[in-house]
C-alpha cells in the first residue's frame, strides 16, 4: 500500500520559532516522516499578509528552513520547500477562492481576529484570501493528513467542504484530507503570563523560549519566569498555572513523567527547580541551534537544498493542476 501523504505548512514570520511550535506541531512533523511521504512547505506567500518586510523575509525564510533541518525534517526523505517557489499553489488557490462563498469566508476566526486586531481598515484582501490559499497548498498535493494544532481546525474544515464541492461538481480530482488535528500533547503557555499560550505575537519575548535562544538567555527567562505562591513543586493549572508550565516543559523534554517530577522536588524550592528546567531546555536546544547555525552559515548550500525540494514539488503541483484545469474545462 502506498504511504499516506503529509502536508505542513508554518510561516516564516520570525527569526526563531519557540518552544510552542516545537513541542505543538514541529516535533510531530518529524516523527510522520517516518511511514508518512511528508510535504513541509515554508509558506511565506502567506507571510505576506501581514507586515511585509523584504529583508528579513528572506532572512526568516532561510532560518526557517535551517531550524526544520536542526530539528529533524530530512531534505532527503522529505519534501521541504518554500511555497512561491512552486507557482501552482497561487494557481490553484484561484479556483479554491471562485469556489468559496464570501458568507463562508467571511466565518473564518482567525480573519475575523487578525482584521479586528489591526481596525478593519488596515485589514487587506490577502487576509481574508488566506484560507483559499491555504486550502490550494493541502490539495496540490492530495495529502492525507494536515498535522496542525486546534487553532487551524477550521481551515481544515474548509479545505475538505472545497475539495467535496470540487469533486461532485466537476469529478474526482482532489483527495479529502482526513480530520488530523494534533492533540497537543503538551499545552505550553508563556513564562511571563501562564494564563496566554507562548506565542510569536506575544508582546514581550521574556516569556517566550525560543528555539535559537542561547543557554544563557533561556536561564535568565525561565528564572524571570511568573512564580506563583507556595513553595511547593506541584502540578495545579489554577493554583500553580507558572509551575505547572514549568512542569510541563520539563516532562514534554525530559520524558520524565510530571508525578515522577513533583517527586524528584519534593522539599526543593522553586530555584532549585527552575535551575533543573532551564538544564534541560538548554541541553535540547543546544545541539538544534548549533545545527541551524551551521546551516545558515551557508547560505547557498541551503538555498540549494531548497530548490531541490521545489522541484520534488512542482512534478506533483503540475499534476494536480491540470487535472482540476481540465476538469474546469480550459482548452490546454
Ligand atoms: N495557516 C497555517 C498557520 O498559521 C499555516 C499554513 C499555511 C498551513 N498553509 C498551510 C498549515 C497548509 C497546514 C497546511 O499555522
Amino acid at each position: 500500500m502506498a504511504m499516506k501523504r503529509v502536508f505542513s505548512g508554518i510561516q516564516p514570520t520570525s527569526d526563531s520559532f519557540h518552544l510552542g511550535n516545537y513541542l505543538g506541531a514541529l516535533k510531530q512533523w518529524v516523527e510522520l516522516q517516518e511511514g508518512h511521504d511528508g510535504f513541509y512547505c515554508i509558506v511565506d506567500l502567506h507571510a505576506l499578509s501581514g507586515e511585509i518586510e523584504p529583508t528579513l523575509l528572506r532572512k526568516r525564510t532561510l532560518s526557517s528552513a535551517a531550524q526544520l533541518i536542526a530539528l529533524g525534517i530530512s531534505p532527503e526523505k522529505s519534501t521541504l520547500f518554500v511555497q512561491s517557489q512552486v507557482p501552482h499553489h497561487n494557481q490553484l488557490g484561484w479556483i479554491m477562492e471562485c469556489l468559496a462563498g464570501f458568507g463562508e469566508a467571511s466565518r473564518m476566526t482567525q480573519f475575523k481576529d487578525k482584521s479586528a486586531k489591526g481596525g478593519a481598515d488596515s485589514a487587506r484582501v490577502g487576509l481574508f484570501t488566506y484560507p483559499m490559499l491555504q486550502a490550494a497548498d493541502i490539495l496540490l498535493y492530495q495529502a492525507n493528513l494536515v498535522p496542525v494544532g486546534e487553532d487551524q481546525r477550521q481551515h481544515i474544515e474548509l479545505t475538505r467542504d472545497l475539495a467535496g464541492r470540487f469533486n461532485t461538481r466537476f469529478g474526482q480530482t482532489f483527495t479529502i484530507p482526513e480530520n488530523y488535528i494534533l492533540k497537543s500533547a503538551a499545552k505550553i503557555q508563556d513564562l511571563q503570563d501562564p494564563a496566554s499560550k507562548m506565542s510569536k505575537s506575544s508582546s514581550s519575548l521574556v516569556g517566550v523560549l525560543e528555539i535559537m535562544d542561547t543557554p544563557e538567555s533561556i536561564a535568565k527567562k525561565i528564572k524571570s519566569a511568573a512564580t506563583d505562591t507556595g513553595r511547593e513543586v506541584t502540578f495545579d493549572e489554577k493554583e500553580k498555572p507558572g509551575i505547572s508550565n514549568l512542569l510541563t516543559i520539563h516532562s514534554a523534554l525530559s520524558g520524565q513523567s510530571i508525578t515522577a517530577l513533583e517527586s524528584e522536588f519534593e522539599g526543593k524550592g522553586y530555584g532549585d527547580f527552575k535551575a533543573a528546567v532551564a538544564d534541560v531546555v538548554a541541553e535540547h536546544l543546544r545541539p538544534i541551534r548549533a545545527k541551524a547555525l551551521e546551516l545558515l552559515e551557508d547560505d547557498k548550500h541551503l538555498v540549494d537544498l531548497l530548490h531541490v525540494g521545489a522541484v520534488k514539488a512542482r512534478t506533483i503541483a503540475i499534476e494536480t493542476l491540470e487535472k482540476a484545469y481540465k476538469n474546469l474545462g480550459t482548452v490546454a
